[in-house]
């Protein structure tokens, strides 16, 4: 999930949030030696096992969807939570035994968040990995393999970059439905919330020239791609320079939204401070520009969002939401929550429920505080709230805001939506499903429409996660 990062997450779903299970490279592709890569953690690592594909097949080295089938098992890892990093130590252990077992020869790697994070543990205290490589260290992945084939030894680059991203090098989309696609155009976090392991695992902030997100885009729009979602850990804080012109989010928003008038465009994720009138704008102006924002506020206590260094008061965020629904009425609000973190009283965690309650978010991706080393939190809080407190707390959070979406929902029956068709349906081949322009998914029969169609659909049904409905001819 990419948003407990997540082992692969769904579009749509924010850069914190795990997914179900690991994304797997899909496409086989041939080479002396052959890579079995498997992605955890938020849309990042994803678009980042995209930039990985590329420089293993410029490197000479295949893919393989078959982990029997490969010499080399890399795993792109997140650790924003706990419980993201134990997955993944699972898995290390899981492939560390068929080496003892029965394959020596297998080289095992550790990529992205984790790598950063435990370098010495996974090398030297467990010698559990032969190589560990940063987010910004990718370039070097061919030359670490053949390292470590020559000596031996562990192979290890985990420097982290002013500069690097990525920018001249063409993502393989190799898990892709032809329909929607995610461009980074940013990396890392300057942020420094108390609680957030990003900014050591991916470095300072910097943003990749407006140029080369544009030519991406444009090269997507032609190869059929129907919406993009820019990425970044917080991309409204994007900005480049260049020849003494400077592009912001909102610019580079607007011109993406000018390549095709039947391109969608979304984003994630972005932080409120950065949250512009003029971004705003942006979305009322153009109509392909999703009238959704991911909106994290994280808690609903003024005092618990100083303890967390989030720069905004309660009041002040909920002005900003007053602001983005008078500029962009009807627009969609999503956010990421954390229960029990340090110091949280049952007052503090009751401002949470009245937050949720007052801004009526469609969607929100919910999460219990997990202490990250290294963190402001780690280092000046206590962890204090009992575990059972941060479940309970965590569970009455989830109840009160499944239900919200539930009601939220019911609002939209009867209501006529424009949903991009992403595929069939979980569920069964005679249905489609796809999201509306405000990021609910959606699912009706599939009569004769297609993936990548845009079709008009009027509600007829809801649950909480999903609407159904049907094509209106
Ligand atoms: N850059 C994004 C967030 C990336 S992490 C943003 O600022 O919106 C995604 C989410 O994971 C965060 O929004 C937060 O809700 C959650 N998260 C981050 N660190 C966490 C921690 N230590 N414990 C629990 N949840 C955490
Ligand atoms: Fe983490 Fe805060 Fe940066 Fe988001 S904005 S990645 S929560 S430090
Ligand atoms: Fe996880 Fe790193 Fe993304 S910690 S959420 S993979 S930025």
């Amino acid at each position: 999930m990419l948003h407990d990062l997540q082992i692969l997450e769904d579009p749509g779903s924010s850069p914190g949030q795990a997914l179900d299970a690991p994304k797997v490279a899909a496409e086989e592709t041939p080479g002396a030696r052959r890579v079995y890569l498997e992605t955890y953690g938020c849309q990042m690592n994803v678009s980042d096992s995209e930039i990985v594909a590329a420089v293993l097949r410029e490197g000479g080295f295949g893919l393989t969807r078959d982990p029997e089938a490969a010499d080399v098992v890399l795993l792109n890892t997140c650790a924003i939570r706990d419980n993201a990093e134990q997955k993944v130590r699972h898995r290390l252990d899981f492939f560390r035994a068929r080496k003892r077992k029965r394959d020596e020869d297998l080289k095992i790697g550790v990529l992205g968040c984790m790598a950063e994070r435990l370098r010495h543990k996974l090398l030297e205290e467990e010698h559990l990995v032969d190589i560990v490589v940063g987010p910004d260290a990718y370039r070097d992945l061919p030359r670490l393999l053949h390292e470590t084939d020559d000596t031996g030894q562990a192979a290890v680059n985990v420097q982290l970059s002013r500069e690097e991203t990525y920018a001249d090098i063409a993502p393989v989309r190799y898990d892709t439905n032809g329909v929607a696609a995610f461009v980074s155009i940013m990396r890392g976090c300057d942020n420094m919330c108390a609680f957030c392991v990003v900014p050591f695992t991916r470095g300072r902030e910097r943003s990749r020239p407006a140029t080369s997100i544009l030519a991406e885009c444009a090269q997507l729009v032609d190869q059929g791609y129907k919406e993009i979602t820019v990425l970044g850990q917080n991309v409204n804080s994007y900005r480049h320079t260049h020849d003494g012109a400077s592009v912001d989010f909102a610019e580079l928003l607007y011109r993406i939204s000018l390549l095709s008038p039947g391109l969608r465009i979304r984003y994630s994720t972005s932080h409120p401070k950065d949250c512009s009138d003029a971004l705003l704008h942006v979305h009322r102006e153009r109509p392909n520009v999703c009238n959704y924002i991911h909106l994290p506020v994280q808690h609903g206590n003024t005092d618990v969002l100083q303890r967390m260094r989030r720069t905004y008061t309660r009041d002040e965020y909920l002005a900003l939401v007053d602001r983005a629904r008078s500029i962009c009425p009807g627009i969609s609000l999503s956010t990421d929550i954390i229960a029990g973190f340090c110091g949280e009283t049952e007052d503090e965690h009751r401002d949470t429920l009245s937050l949720l309650a007052r801004v009526r978010y469609d969607h929100a991706f919910m999460f219990m505080y997990s202490e990250r080393p290294e963190t402001y939190a780690a280092r000046k809080y206590t962890d204090d709230v009992p575990l059972a407190v941060k479940k309970r707390r965590l569970s009455e959070i989830i109840a009160l805001q499944t239900r919200i979406s539930l009601e939220n929902n019911q609002q939209e029956i009867g209501r006529i939506h424009t949903v991009l068709v992403e595929g069939p349906s979980r569920r069964s081949d005679a249905q489609l499903c796809g999201r509306t322009d405000s990021n609910k998914m959606t699912v009706f029969d599939r009569q004769d429409f297609e993936k990548g169609q845009y079709v008009r659909v009027r509600i007829t049904g809801c649950t909480s996660a999903t609407l159904l409905g049907e094509a209106v001819v």
